[in-house]
Parts: structure tokens; sequence; C-alpha cells
């Protein structure tokens, strides 16, 4: 357990670049890892959650040689991976788990996949499903969950997949799994997730089709077996990090700075859309692309800010944020709704119970429904207070930091360990602006 206690904050200000964005940081792994000569990566998250992808590739055969802030490897090509000679622990990664996995499922031999505590509570079966239609095979406990052991197939079959639910991490298990199935693997999404996978794929050289039906449901089609080629390329920096530093400059009076290099995917931009409608002053400043992904400098000042409804069509691009939107709200102007949050009870914690407790302790009233939060804004002041749960959640850690900073009163949270899966080096960052966080090791 590492206590944390994050105390009112001066005025933020400065320039800051925050970490590698971590969807693509996986990605920009496991897709180079199928390729065929080296490839080097810039800007790779190098935090826990994407260390345990390469630990794990490299039990598969994959060489990985990190020096200089650059990330080498040297790739197998498409249904190269070799049987790993031990357990791939996937940590606290979700995504790592979910992703690997695909890949693993259309490779003819076993693996065992493990991860922590709350990892091994996560639902697995939303992946085990759609890649045993390719053939693979899955023993696991109840649910499906870790530790699982893949079967991967030898004779694997293309299929065509309808979302159940709107999860990034299902689409990029089927696409990767298809990578080495002969013919055309296709996902249908009903309601459009990030397209990280996608845009990577294209940056590798892959032959992509999408199509957006009459009804917005989103087609991705793929042809298996393709013939990768190594591609130099860098990482932007997270939005879904960039968002607590956001959060606490529209927070904390006074406060003025700028995020460099932000992710700008319009299916990741949802918490900003949001802090838009609420009020606030966000100037996403000189838009241009990198390796196929949206980025822009994004200005932000403190703001006064109203309560807004936030309509369930919009979780899956702000899906990540509803902590610190949370937050936010409950310094806004009257009542916030979020909708939609069902797949929030599934996440590294169940977000929506560690949200409205991590409120009620910090003075904040909040209704919870099964899938809904109502939070009841202060109207610019918070109290704060309280001792938060962090429940094994780096994002319930660093939104109820980021609630300190704006607070008459400190917030303390029990463990900010988990920080280190998403956002290394967030306490100091953060201090660096002008936050006051401290505790054993801050
Ligand atoms: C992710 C997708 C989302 C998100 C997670 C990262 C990804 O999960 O919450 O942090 O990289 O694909 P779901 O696919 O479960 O919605």
């Amino acid at each position: 357990m590492h206590p944390l206690q994050s105390a009112a904050a001066g005025p933020l200000c400065g320039t800051v670049s925050v970490p590698g964005d971590k969807s693509i940081s996986h990605r920009a792994l496991l897709l180079a890892a199928m390729a065929i000569g080296e490839t080097e990566i810039e800007g790779l998250l190098a935090a826990d959650d994407v260390r345990r992808t390469a630990a794990a590739l490299r039990g598969l055969g994959v060489e990985i040689i990190e020096g200089g802030g650059v990330w080498r490897l040297h790739g197998v090509g498409v249904g190269g991976l070799a049987e790993p000679d031990d357990v791939l622990d996937f940590g606290n990664s979700g995504t790592g788990a979910r992703l690997t996995a695909g890949l693993l499922a259309t490779h003819p031999f076993t693996s065992f996949l493990t991860g922590d505590a709350s990892l091994r509570r996560r639902p697995m079966a939303r992946i085990v499903q759609p890649l045993a239609e390719m053939g693979a095979r899955f023993v696991g406990r109840s649910g499906s969950r870790l530790p699982l052991s893949v079967l991967g197939t030898s004779e694997p079959m293309p299929i065509s997949y309808t979302l159940p639910v709107a999860s990034a991490q299902v689409k990029s298990a089927v696409l990767l799994a298809g990578l080495n199935a002969p013919g055309r693997t296709r996902v249908i999404e009903p309601v459009p997730t990030r397209d990280h996978t996608e845009r990577l794929l294209r940056h590798f050289g892959v032959p992509l089709r999408t199509d957006t039906g009459p009804d917005g449901r989103r087609i991705v089609e793929l042809e298996g077996q393709p013939e990768i080629h190594a591609r130099n390329l860098a990482v932007p920096s997270d939005p879904s990090s960039g968002a607590f530093l956001a959060a606490a400059a529209l927070l904390v009076p006074g406060s003025e700075i700028t995020l460099r290099r932000l992710g700008a995917n319009p299916l990741r931009t949802g918490f900003y859309a949001t802090l838009a409608e609420m009020g606030a002053s966000l100037d996403w400043q000189a838009p241009r692309e990198e390796g196929g992904e949206p980025v822009a400098d994004l200005h932000v000042q403190a703001s006064s800010l109203k309560a807004v409804d936030v309509p369930a069509a919009r979780a899956p691009s702000m899906i990540d944020e509803y902590p610190v939107l949370a937050v936010v709200a409950a310094a806004a102007e009257g009542t916030t709704v979020l909708n939609g949050l069902a797949e929030l009870r599934v996440k590294e914690s169940d977000r929506l119970a560690a949200i409205a407790a991590g409120l009620r302790a910090c003075g904040v009233e909040v209704e919870e429904g099964e899938d809904r939060l109502a939070i009841h804004g202060q109207g610019g002041r918070l109290v704060g207070g309280g001792k938060v749960h962090t429940q094994m959640d780096h994002r319930i850690a660093m939104a109820f930091l980021t609630f300190g900073m704006a607070a008459e009163r400190p917030v303390q949270i029990d463990d900010g360990a988990m920080i280190d899966t998403s956002f290394p080096g967030f306490v100091d960052l953060m201090n660096g602006i002008g936050a006051r966080i401290t505790g054993p090791g801050a």
C-alpha cells in the first residue's frame, strides 16, 4: 500500500507532455511483433501495463530492446510466435491480456494467462466466445476468468462477428486473431469504439476495409495472412492521462496549462467534448496527424462549469474518463447525469461504485443507479477531507488526487501504487506544475 494525500494546489501553470497512449502502445508492440523486420517505436508508454505485454511477447519469442526512449522490436511475422515456456502474467492489464489472447488463439500451441487480483476478477467470456468460433479452445474459471489457458488452433477460421458489447478490446482481439486466419475476418460494431487497431494495421500496410452503415453500425474487414512489414512509429500522448491535468487546470482557480501532442482521435475525445458543453475553456491548437493518429496541443484555462446530461451514446469515446469527469461534475453548478455506464462495473474495479463511494467520502451528494450516476455539483466549492478506497484502480486514485487539488480539505487515497500501471511520474508531473501531493515516497 502506498497512501497519498492531495491538498489544495496553487494555480497550475505550464506546458507539459503526458506519457504515451496506453491503447496505442499495446497495439504498437503486438503489431510490430507480427511484422517482418525491425520496428522502432518512440513515445511508447513505459508503464507496468505495457511492460507486461512486452514481457509476454518476449516469452513468445519476440526480441525487444528498450533504450534511450526508443523500443526496437524484431518481428517474427504473422503466425510466427513460439510456445512460451512459462505463464504469461499481464498484471493489471485487461488490454494486454485480451489483445494478446486474440493473437494466441490462431497460433497452434497452448499458453497460460494470468494477472493480478483485479484482472483475475474481470470477464474474459467476451473474447473467449468469438475466439472459440475461430477454432481456439479455452480452459478458465467461471466466466472464463483468468487464470486461463488458450489452446490455439492450427486450422483457424475467419468469422463475421457482431460485438454484443461496445468494446475496442473485443474488436481488436478478433482482428488480431484474424491476422493468422485464411480469408476475411469481419467485425461489426453497433457503436463505434476506438479505432487504433485499424489505424495501426493500415500504418503497417495491412489492407483493411471500413464502412459505416446508415444505422451507424461500423464494419471492419481484413484479409488474413498478410505480410506485414516493419514500419517505425511515434505514439501520441494519452488523452485519458491528459484528462486528469485538464480537469485539475479547470478546477483550480487561475490555472493555465498546455498539453503537448495530445492524442485527438475523435473516438477518444468524448470527455473533452463534454467539458466544452459544461463551459470549459479548451483550445485545440495546431491539429495535425502523426503515424495515422490525429494529435494537437491542448490549451486549458480554469473555468466555471455548469452541469450537463451526458448521453449513453458517448460512453465508448470517454469510457476511461468517468472517474475524473465525476470530480469535475462535483465542482460544477447543478446536477450532472452520466448515462450508459454499465461497462464501468467491469473495469479495473467496479468503477461506478468506487466513484460514488469516493464522492460521498468527500462530501458530495450522489445517486448511484445500475448504469447511471447523478452528481449534485457544489458550484465551484469542493469540501474534500475524505479517505478514498482506490480498489486497485489507477484511475480512481488519480481522479481523487485531482479532487484534493481543488478542495478545501486534503483528500487521502489508501493506495497510489497502481498509478504506475498507466501514468508513471503522475505525482512528480503534477507537483511540478503546482499540485501538493504528499505521502511516503511521493
Ligand atoms: C481499451 C478499451 C477500453 C478501455 C481500456 C482500453 C483498449 O476497454 O476501457 O482502458 O485499449 O482497447 P473496453 O474495450 O473493455 O471498453
